[in-house]
Order: C-alpha cells, then structure tokens, then sequence
C-alpha cells in the first residue's frame, strides 16, 4: 500500500492547532477543511494531463488539462464531512457519495448505516475523507463497499492515523494510496488515538 505521510509545514501547523483541547468548533471546522485541501494537492499529484489548443490573447496556443477519470469524493459520515469541502476547492465538478458508518463504542465495530454512491462508481477514482483512521474498521468497510460496486482506483485522505490502523489498512486493502497529515503514536483502552484531536465528529459538528 502507498502510504504518503504529507510533512508539510502549513500542514504541521494546521494539525498543531487542531490538537488544542479547548479549540472552538468553527476553528476546528476551518482547519479540517483547510488541511483537507492541502492533502488533496498532495494526492492530486499523479493525475495525468494532456495536452489542448485554445485561443489565448496573442492567437492559438497549447496548455494542459486534466485528462482520465473523473472524481467522486466519499465523505464517511459523519466527520468525513469536514473534509469534503477542502477536496471540492480543487475539484469542484467531483460527484459525492456518501457513506454513512458509526463506530460501536463498546466493540468498536463499524456499523454501516447508509450508503448513496454515484452510479458510474466504478469508472471514477474515490478520494475517501474522514478524519480518523484508528482501528482502521469504518474505512475498510467503505473501502470494502466501494470496491463490491466496481470501483478500481482509491485514494483516502485522513487527518490523524494511527500505527494499528494503517497495519489493518494495509492487510485488507494493499491496492489502495493511503494520504495523511499524522501518523500518531497508538490507540488507547479506548481505541482513541494519541495524542489524536479526541472526538473529531463531535467537535465539528458541535456535540459532546
Ligand atoms: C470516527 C471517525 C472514523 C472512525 C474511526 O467516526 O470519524 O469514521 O471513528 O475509527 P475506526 O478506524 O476504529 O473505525 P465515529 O464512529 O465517531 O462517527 P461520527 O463520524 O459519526 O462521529
Ligand atoms: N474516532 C475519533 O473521532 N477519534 C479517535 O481518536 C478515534 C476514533
């Protein structure tokens, strides 16, 4: 599995601040969205271009546009939704399929709950968002959906991963391109990551 670890210093920073316990959640929301976008540049990087003839101010000339497959971004519901408008900056035409999957708390467990994935699935890349990769579950899962409708070519995009999680990723999906800000320390007892962000669906959306 391609594992990139973004070491950027803009992102560095963003994720610094993310980790303040008492940060507000206009603040948090801000910077997922805006660290979302810098991992999206960064996954990005590889799309192929080609080459066209347009009318420029002095005559015909050539530039490059993005050429092959078209994009479908897959927030995981809830969180992955503090993601997705940072991918959208960049590739506003994407379609969206959503995929709604909770983690049971005592089993930690993912639980699918809903699922509307864009119809031509299988002939778009995925770029899966959501902030947490911690036991590595809920994004299996997504991944494991996605690839039962047909869909050949995965990219997920998470803030903090931890160590476990990235491990099961890459045993069950070694085919996919795995982008995050942080790879953290561990989990605890809990299956929280540490040092982590805590909550990441709780402190965007506001609830505790
Ligand atoms: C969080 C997070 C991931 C999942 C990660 O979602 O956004 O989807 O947990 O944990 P895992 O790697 O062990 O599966 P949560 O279940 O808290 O749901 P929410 O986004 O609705 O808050
Ligand atoms: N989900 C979160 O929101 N945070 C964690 O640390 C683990 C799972």
């Amino acid at each position: 599995m391609k594992v990139v670890e973004v070491k950027h210093p803009l992102i560095r920073h963003k994720v610094g601040l993310m980790r303040e316990a008492d940060i507000s959640t206009k603040r948090f929301r801000e910077l997922a969205t805006e660290v979302g976008s810098l991992l999206t540049y960064e996954a990005t990087a590889d799309f192929e271009t080609e080459k066209v003839t347009i009318d420029g101010w002095n005559g015909p000339i050539e530039v490059e546009k993005i050429k092959g497959k078209k994009v479908t971004v897959v927030p995981i519901l809830r969180a992955g939704l503090g993601m997705m408008d940072g991918v959208l900056e960049h590739i506003p035409s994407a379609k969206i399929s959503v995929v709604g999957i909770y983690r049971d708390e005592e089993t930690l467990e993912p639980v699918p709950y809903f699922d509307k994935l864009v119809s031509n699935v299988e002939e778009r890349v995925a770029i899966v968002v959501d902030p947490m990769l911690a036991t590595g579950g809920s994004l299996i899962a997504t991944i494991d959906l996605l690839k039962s409708r047909g869909c050949k070519s995965i990219k997920a995009l998470i803030l903090v991963a931890a160590p476990e999680g990235v491990k099961a990723l890459e045993e069950a999906h070694p085919d996919i391109e795995l982008y995050t800000a942080s790879i953290d320390e561990c989990l605890n007892e809990n299956g929280y990551i540490l040092p982590g962000l805590g909550d990441a669906g709780d402190k965007i959306f506001g609830t505790k």
